[in-house]
């Protein structure tokens, strides 16, 4: 799929704007702060209705104005869609589909972006919750739906911490409470947490073998078996794990809370000693721990017994979230587990190794979307790289380059020309000052359309 079209409306730093676009790439050139990332922003805003920057709308808002128009035509399968969104501040967006109002959610799987951006390092290096709303953004696009379950599911949790929390302190003030209203949020909590659970566990086994894959090709690392572009340079700053040996393979694992809960289900002691143990350097007993891993997780993606072991998990704590006034089981508190080789890479990755190691995830997600794309009717994603050049020594990017030509559509930024690998061709935008000019009109240029 690709956008072909679109105009902005006081979105950002954007009075207003209309672009058209080719397949293959756009590369935004300009100076910093001249609004290159705005652009890119407003059009995953679109896929997702939520902005990579920022928690809030407001900011997308240009200042001084009450609400801000992303709209864009989307082609896919030679199908034309117009998409409408208008961010009021302060107030629910308002959507419009080929200009027809509707509900907002009723956009989303129209179209698919993914975007890395420099605010990914957050993914190795930030806090569990980063990577649960990875996980969770691709769910969402792999299944609309998806994004209901998960509203559900938050505002369950807080209700049912804020019982915990008045039952705790009422606990603590000798009074007895009446806890049977706790009865009816665990069966709500259950039911929405395994769905989740399972979405995740599913999503982790597709992505594994694409992160392992991506992160080779973006670092040249040539994997425990061998083969790349020359595993292992030295030379190249900080980024080749060379020291690591053959053991640099990006692996990821889910922690699934469930899992793990204490006094919770025990499905199988031998894998949960694998699951919580810590991780071996014995490469055998690692690959039988993997092998034990893989079946929980395939397991973990059966809703029902998701959902009844949630319910005992939650029974079994009840005491103890009483006392502490927080809910220690769901999906709230599950995690994604990033390996290099043996380590971590939260704590151990080098700069450009928890770069390659964010690029990687996204593109493997990039990927996961487009091997769906037959079951979610979206079509090949939109790839969003954001500032990604500069940060890569010329082998990664031509490397990269590679890899993004597969795309039907990829937009990029970029501060100067030069930061742009000369194999990836395609359209200029010359940004500078809220204005965006293309270099030469479309059409202009030879085209494979
Ligand atoms: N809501 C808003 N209203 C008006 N201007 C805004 C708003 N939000 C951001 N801006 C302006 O947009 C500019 C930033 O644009 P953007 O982030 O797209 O820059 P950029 O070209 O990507 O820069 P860099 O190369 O540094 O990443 C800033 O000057 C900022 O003040
Ligand atoms: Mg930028």
């Amino acid at each position: 799929m690709r956008v072909t079209d679109l105009a902005l409306n006081d979105f950002r730093s954007y009075r207003e704007l209309v672009l058209t676009f080719d397949r293959g790439v756009t590369a935004f050139v300009g100076r910093n702060g001249q609004g290159k990332t705005n652009i890119v922003e407003a059009i995953a805003y679109l896929a997702t209705f939520s902005s990579h920057r920022v928690a809030a709308d407001t900011a997308l808002v240009r200042r001084g104005t009450g609400g801000a128009v992303v709209r864009a035509k989307v082609r896919a399968a030679d199908r034309d869609t117009v998409l409408e969104v208008e961010i009021v501040s302060g107030r629910a967006n308002r959507a419009r589909l080929d200009r027809h109002p509707t509900r907002p959610r009723d956009l989303l799987g129209r179209l698919a972006v993914v975007v890395f951006a420099p605010e990914d390092l957050e993914l190795v290096r930030g806090d569990p919750s980063a990577r649960r709303r990875f996980l969770d953004e691709v769910i969402v696009q792999l299944r609309p739906r998806m994004a209901e379950v998960r509203t559900r599911y938050d505002r369950v949790l807080r209700q049912r911490v804020a019982l915990l929390k008045s039952a705790g302190a009422a606990a603590r003030a000798g009074r007895s409470m009446d806890l049977s209203a706790l009865d009816v949020w665990d069966e709500q909590l259950a039911e929405a947490g395994a769905q989740i659970i399972a979405a995740r566990a599913d999503l982790v086994a597709r992505l594994r073998p694409h992160v392992a894959a991506a992160y080779r090709e973006v670092s040249g690392y040539g994997g425990a078996s061998g083969g790349g572009d020359g595993a292992n340079t030295n030379g190249e700053a900080g980024a080749d794990p060379a020291f690591m040996g053959d053991q640099g393979d990006a692996r990821i694992d889910g922690r699934y809370s469930l899992v793990g809960a204490e006094d919770g289900p025990q499905p199988d002691a031998a894998v949960l000693a694998g699951v919580t143990g810590p991780d071996t350097t014995d490469p055998e007993l690692a690959a039988r721990q993997r092998a034990a891993f893989e079946a929980l997780e395939s397991d973990l993606t059966d809703v029902d017994r998701n959902a009844e072991r949630l319910l005992a998990a939650l029974q079994e704590a009840r005491s103890k979230e009483v006392e502490r006034g927080v809910c220690l089981v769901g999906p709230h508190r599950d995690d994604l587990a990033l390996a290099l080789g043996t380590m971590p890479a939260r704590g151990y990755a080098s700069h450009g190794e928890s770069w390659s190691y964010a690029l990687a995830l996204r593109l493997a997600s990039w990927r996961v979307l487009r091997d769906a794309a037959e079951e979610t009717g979206v079509g090949d994603p939109v790839l969003v790289l954001d500032d990604v050049f500069a940060e890569l020594d010329s082998r990664r990017r031509k490397r990269l380059a590679t890899m993004v030509a597969e795309a039907e559509q990829v937009f990029l930024t970029a501060a100067v020309d030069e930061d742009v690998p000369d194999e990836l061709g395609g359209a200029r935008v010359d940004v500078s000052a809220g204005s965006a000019v293309p270099r030469e009109a479309p059409g202009e240029r030879d085209d494979d359309d």
